[in-house]
């Protein structure tokens, strides 16, 4: 559904205090989402549970972000993540992530959950955006999937070495200094 939507390149935005929350089964089909989830993607509650979470995809995200974000949770971790989602329209809203997976009584994975909250505009402008442009280009370089996902993941790897922090230390240290 998502990939026939034309990004219009208009952002919304919204509230500082506010939570975007959606939970999803083990294949990231959408089981819960919040008001504010269903306002922002302009789509109704019973549009979405069921549907893949990709239909907040927005073209200009890199693969390897989600790369990363799945082999986070799927081994256990939670993730902290900058995330571009596009609306039914094709507006655009930046997310904060913090993406966890639930456990059932037997310590298995029963599913995900993700809490997001609005990033500070000026990180998004200066160091994200133009990031995951960076990294989408390079991915674009490369005709093979798998090719284009190792090389978007190592230059998300070289910048996060570049400046010298854990992936996690760094999300949060980015966070503050903007
Ligand atoms: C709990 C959870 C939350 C997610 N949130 C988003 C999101 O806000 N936006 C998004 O594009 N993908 C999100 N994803 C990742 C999607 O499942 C998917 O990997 C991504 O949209 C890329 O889709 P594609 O591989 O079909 O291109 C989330 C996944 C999980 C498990």
């Amino acid at each position: 559904m998502s990939n026939q939507i034309i990004p219009t390149g208009r952002e919304i935005l919204f509230p500082a205090s506010e939570l975007i929350v959606s939970k999803t089964d083990l294949k990231g089909r959408l089981t819960y989402v919040n008001r504010l989830f269903c306002t922002l993607a302009g789509y109704g509650e019973a549009e979405l549970v069921g549907q893949p979470h990709s239909i907040v995809r927005h073209p200009d995200m890199p693969r390897s972000v989600f790369r990363l974000l799945w082999s986070s949770i799927e081994d256990r971790r939670e993730i902290f993540a900058y995330v571009k989602n596009m609306a039914r329209n094709g507006d655009h809203y930046w997310v904060f992530a913090h993406v966890t997976p639930s456990f059932g009584p037997d310590g298995k994975i029963t599913g995900y959950h993700s809490n997001r909250r609005a990033p500070q505009r000026a990180l998004i402008e200066k160091t994200i955006a133009p990031l995951y442009a960076g990294i989408l280009a390079i991915e674009r370089d490369h005709k093979n999937g798998k090719d284009a996902v190792a090389a978007g993941q190592k230059a998300l790897e070289d910048f996060v070495a570049s400046k010298k922090a854990s992936y996690d230390e760094l999300m949060f240290s980015l966070k503050s200094a903007a």
